[in-house]
């Protein structure tokens, strides 16, 4: 059985959750954006990991999977997301996101949480994400216990 991590990543988090599996199931972990390189037809599993933006799925993350839709049909296919919003209401917000074909009883969409690293941003989100927090609360950390549940249900 081989697997594969595909992640989208802007400032670091999505990676780390996508390294932690890659470690722990042995599998490759290759972001979106290199995906080219390698051949999809060699894996039996793929996980895919994205973080959300303004409520959205990032749209390489989207046009892989759309363009790949025939192929991951034949495959497992397990899915988690970051963020900073509500668990449950991230959950929904992403799930809505993602083809039906690929939904299925078996089908694992985990929150691992998310983290705002100011320092990483550029001054429109900084201005953005303060605006937003002067209405909400945002729930900052990573989700360590969801991660390691969704090693073990993917292993
Ligand atoms: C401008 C901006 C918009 C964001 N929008 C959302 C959002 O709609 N929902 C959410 O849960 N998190 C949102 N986030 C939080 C990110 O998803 C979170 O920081 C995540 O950990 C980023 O992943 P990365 O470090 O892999 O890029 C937003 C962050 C920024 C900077």
């Amino acid at each position: 059985m081989k697997s594969i991590v595909i992640y989208v990543s802007k400032r670091g988090t999505t990676k780390e959750s996508a390294e932690k599996i890659g470690n722990a199931i042995k599998a490759d972990v290759i972001d979106v954006n290199e995906v080219k390189r390698v051949n999809l037809r060699e894996y039996d599993k793929v996980i895919i990991g994205s973080y959300l933006y303004a409520g959205m799925i990032p749209g390489k993350m989207k046009k892989f999977i759309s363009k790949n839709i025939e192929l991951l049909k034949s495959k497992s296919v397990n899915f988690f997301v970051m963020g900073v919003g509500k668990p449950n209401e991230m959950l929904e917000i992403f799930k809505k996101q993602l083809p039906k074909e690929l939904l299925d009883s078996d089908t694992m969409i985990s929150h691992f949480g998310g983290e705002l690293r100011m320092e990483k941003m550029n001054f429109l989100e900084r201005f953005i994400i303060k605006k937003i927090q002067e209405k909400e609360q945002f729930n900052c950390g990573i989700n360590e216990d969801a991660i390691k549940e969704f090693i073990n249900g993917v292993i």
